[in-house]
C-alpha cells in the first residue's frame, strides 16, 4: 500500500484526534515490508548506531552512514514520509552547519524531513532549516546524544523545574517552526499536557498514551534485540524465528539434505559431453 502522508496530512490527523504510527527503519528490505502496512512515518534514526552497528551509544554515527542507510530506506519505501535523524555534531555547531547537513540528508537520500535533538538550545538551527523548506521534527526529554550529560538513559522531566523546562522547550521548538516533536522517556502526564498545549505533533516513546502518535525502534518491537527498554511492547518474536531458521539451514547443509534437486539449476546444467571432456582433461 502506498503511503501518502505529508506534513499537512499528519497535522490534520492530530486535529482529528487520529493516532499517528511511526517506526524506525534502516534498510531496503525492511522498508519494503513497512510499505505494505498503514504505518504513517518512518524514522531513519541514529539508533542505527546501536541496532545496525553495535555501538553502545548513537554518538559515533556519521553523516555518511546516515545517508547510506537513509537512501536504502527511501528505495524500499519511496512514497512514505521519511524522517532522517541528524547525527551527533552534525548540527550543534551553528545554524549554517545544521542547514548544510539537513540539506545533504534531504538531497542525497530523498527523505522528507529531518530530526534533531534539543529544545531552546537548537531553535536557531531549526529556524534556518525550516526557512530553507525542510520540515523539522524536534526531540525532547531523554535525548540519547546527551547520554554523557544525563549519566545514562534515564527518564527526564521529573520534578517541577525539569517538567517546566521540557514544556518550555516544546513551545520553543514549535515557535522555531518544528512540525513534530518526539517526546522520549517523559512522564506520561507531562507528555499528555504538552500534546494538548502545542499545535505541532507529539510522538511518544516511553512517554505514555497521551501523545499524538508513537514510535518504537523496529528491532525492539519485533523482538530482534536481546534486551529492550521496559516501555517496549514486543509485537513479534522475529529474532527467535530467524535463529530457528538459521539453525535449520545449518543442520540441513551439514546433513546434505539441502539443496535438494529442485533447489538447483538442473534444467540448465552442464551437458554430459562437456563434463566428460572436462573430466578427461583434468584427470
Ligand atoms: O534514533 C532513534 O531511533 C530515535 C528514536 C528512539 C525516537 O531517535
Amino acid at each position: 500500500m502506498a503511503n501518502t502522508n505529508t506534513v499537512a496530512t499528519l497535522l490534520a490527523m492530530k486535529q482529528r484526534g487520529e493516532k499517528i504510527s511511526q517506526v524506525t527503519c534502516y534498510d531496503y528490505s525492511t522498508a519494503r515490508l513497512i510499505r505494505e502496512t498503514g504505518i504513517n512515518t518512518i524514522l531513519v534514526g541514529d539508533s542505527l548506531g546501536n541496532t545496525m552497528q553495535g555501538y553502545d551509544t548513537t554518538l559515533p554515527v556519521t553523516m555518511e552512514e546516515m545517508i547510506t542507510y537513509g537512501r536504502s530506506v527511501v528505495r524500499g519505501c519511496p512514497d512514505a514520509f521519511i524522517i532522517m535523524d541528524m547525527p551527533f555534531m552534525s548540527y550543534q555547531i551553528s545554524p549554517a552547519q545544521a542547514l548544510e547537513n539537513a540539506g545533504r540528508l534531504i538531497k542525497e537520500t530523498g527523505a522528507n524531513a529531518v530530526k534533531l535533538e534539543g529544545g531552546a538550545a537548537v531553535t536557531e538551527q531549526i529556524r534556518a532549516i525550516v526557512d530553507a523548506g525542510i520540515p523539522v521534527c524536534a526531540h525532547l526529554g531523554m535525548t540519547p546524544q546527551s547520554v554523557n550529560v544525563f549519566g545514562g538513559f534515564k527518564v527526564q522531566g521529573k520534578g517541577e523545574a525539569n517538567a517546566r523546562r521540557i514544556l518550555e522547550d516544546a513551545f520553543a521548538v514549535q515557535e522555531a517552526g518544528a512540525f513534530m516533536a518526539v517526546l522520549e522517556c517523559v512522564p506520561p502526564k507531562l507528555a499528555a499536557l504538552i500534546t494538548q498545549k502545542v499545535s505541532m505533533i507529539t510522538i511518544g516513546i516511553g512517554a505514555g498514551a497521551g501523545c499524538d502518535g508513537q514510535v518504537l525502534v523496529l528491532q525492539d518491537m519485533l523482538g530482534i534485540t536481546a534486551s529492550a527498554p521496559k516501555f517496549v511492547r514486543r509485537f513479534g518474536e522475529i529474532g527467535a524465528a530467524m535463529t530457528e531458521a538459521l539453525r535449520a539451514y545449518d543442520a540441513e547443509v551439514k546433513s546434505g539434505s539441502f539443496p535438494a534437486e529442485a533447489e538447483s539449476y538442473v534444467k540448465s546444467d552442464c551437458p554430459d559431453d562437456v563434463l566428460r571432456e572436462l573430466e578427461t582433461q583434468y584427470s
